[in-house]
């Protein structure tokens, strides 16, 4: 979403911090490469990458390649592209805690950059613990351009933003003593999904939504986000956080937030962003008796593991791997209509979905005989397959009076004949043009944990057992969802 520029044209630096790690190999190193070949990198622009493993910088490059792939450049233009790409990454390493390590960069970026001005992007691929001393070094070394400066530094950071709202706060308090929150961009990968985005254009630009959006009409709304994978090597990550953390607390209260917010008074980053956080401040937190958690134990047949028995998960972990749950809002658009949330690892399939349930027609014409009458329900759906599809009655053609719901379907992949982007190449482009609309303000993030913080502690203090299924169940961990009364 770009709905401002940013003037300056200087030459860009972006350093990736964890750059021998898997979010900057697989995802964000691409998708600077996908914008070089667009040409919406500045024209002069390096990628510097830091970390601790000891490496070239051709063994660095040699990492990147086996990554890179021509979408955007296709045919005989992918080698020369490719080159021309690699020969802009460079690479330093040393321990993030250390000064010297980030004035060893410095020097190696000024003996490459020159002494000009440069805008610079910093992005934390890095794991949570350790964003506070790299921020710390970071301005230490003087890499963080001040305000006045024609020049931005500005700091992209990945969930997830601290384990509840109390440690949220001291991250996002300690990061503000060296990038202000208008250079922070709290990223939330969800939010560059085309479809995500286009949640605000299907409510906004056309009239048939607006007028029934609301309790009126909806019966209830359901968001899903499912995955057939365990943990796998990241049971490590995974296990200091569980799936509310990792899944709910962001992807899923983030279009939840889209979805059910107001209208906002234009479409801007402030305004958007003010629209969410008044909704998020309405969201009623769960209880314990509005949950359900559940871990995955091993497959059926034997050949999947138990999460407990993933090879870095402790055996006695009770991080739940699925939970659902019901969620209320409290006003006057929403009262009294459930919010259905579940997420899980380790299910029957991968699937990101929302569901709004309409209320069923209140004066039923049509004779049960006939095949009676469902009520309308509209899917959006982030992945895999983006769709939106609204299911309407429709008689059957022929010589009877019979009914059948069926879909109105868009599909993405058929009905647009252009190559979906990654959802990092727009978040990457937004903040290179200092657009935030896509990016989370510290005021919502607070009131995203607000949410959940109690139920978390609630459930840790109480040491909750989740319940056990198996990998690769095709429902909840208990079959029921938890009561929605
Ligand atoms: N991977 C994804 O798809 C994904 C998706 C969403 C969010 N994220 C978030 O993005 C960040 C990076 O994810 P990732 O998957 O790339 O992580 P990762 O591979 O575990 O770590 C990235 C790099 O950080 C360094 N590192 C690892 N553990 C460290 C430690 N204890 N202390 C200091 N440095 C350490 C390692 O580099 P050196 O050993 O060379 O220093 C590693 O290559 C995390 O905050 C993660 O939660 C990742």
């Amino acid at each position: 979403m770009t709905t401002s520029r940013d003037s300056t044209d200087l030459p860009l630096g972006i350093v990736v911090v964890g750059a021998s790690g898997d979010l900057a190999q697989r995802k964000i190193i691409p998708a600077l490469f996908a914008l070089y070949c667009q040409g919406l990198l500045p024209q002069e622009f390096h990628v510097f990458g830091i970390a601790r493993t000891r490496m070239t910088a051709e063994g660095f490059r040699e990492l990147i390649a086996r990554n890179l792939t021509c979408r955007y450049a296709p045919g005989e233009s992918c080698a020369a592209k490719t080159a021309a790409f690699l020969e802009r990454c460079h690479y330093a390493s040393g321990s993030y805690g250390e000064s010297g390590t980030f004035l060893d960069l410095f020097e190696l970026m000024r003996g490459i950059e020159g002494r000009g001005p440069v805008n610079r992007l910093y992005y934390m691929a890095i794991p949570p613990t350790v964003f506070e001393e790299v921020a710390k070094a970071l301005g230490d070394s003087g890499l963080v351009a001040c305000g006045s400066k024609r020049e931005w530094s500005r700091i992209v950071v990945e969930k997830p933003f601290g384990r509840d709202r109390a440690s949220s706060d001291r991250l996002v308090a300690e990061m503000h003593k060296v990038f202000t929150e208008e250079t922070t961009y709290r990223i939330d990968h969800y939010l560059g999904k085309e479809i995500v985005q286009n949640l605000i254009v299907l409510r906004f630009a056309n009239l048939i939504f607006e007028p029934v959006w609301s309790r009126e009409h909806i019966e209830s709304v359901s968001l899903t986000w499912k995955e057939p994978i365990g943990v796998g090597m990241r049971g490590g990550y995974f296990d200091q956080f569980g799936i509310i953390r990792d899944v709910m607390q962001n992807h899923l209260l983030q279009i939840l937030a889209l979805l059910a917010m107001e209208r906002p008074r234009r479409f801007d980053a402030h305004a958007v962003r003010d629209e969410k956080v008044r909704l998020l401040r309405c969201v009623e937190p769960p209880t314990l008796d509005r949950i359900v958690v559940g871990q995955y134990g091993a497959s059926e047949s034997g050949t999947q593991p138990a999460y407990t028995a993933e090879p870095t998960v402790p055996p006695t972990s009770l991080t739940p791997t699925y939970a659902a749950t019901v969620l209320r809002i409290n006003n006057d658009r929403w009262r009294g209509v459930p919010f259905f949330m579940e997420a899980g690892k380790a299910l029957e399939q991968k699937v990101n979905e929302v569901k709004i349930r309409f209320r069923p027609v209140p004066a039923n014409i049509f004779d049960a005989s006939m095949g009676g009458v469902a009520a309308n329900e509209l899917t959006i759906r982030i992945q895999p397959d983006e769709a939106i599809e609204l299911r309407i009655m429709n008689k059957v053609p022929g010589l009877n009076m019979v009914l059948q719901p069926m879909p109105l379907n868009l599909r993405y992949q058929t009905a647009f004949n252009v190559g979906i982007p990654d959802a990092y190449e727009c978040l990457l482009l937004d903040v290179i043009k200092g657009d935030r609309s896509l990016f989370i303000r510290a005021d919502e993030l607070a009131a995203a944990w607000d949410i959940f913080t109690p139920v978390l502690a609630a459930l840790e203090e109480q040491s909750v057992r989740p319940a056990i299924y198996p990998f690769g169940s095709p429902v909840n961990a208990t079959g029921t969802f938890p009561a929605s009364g």
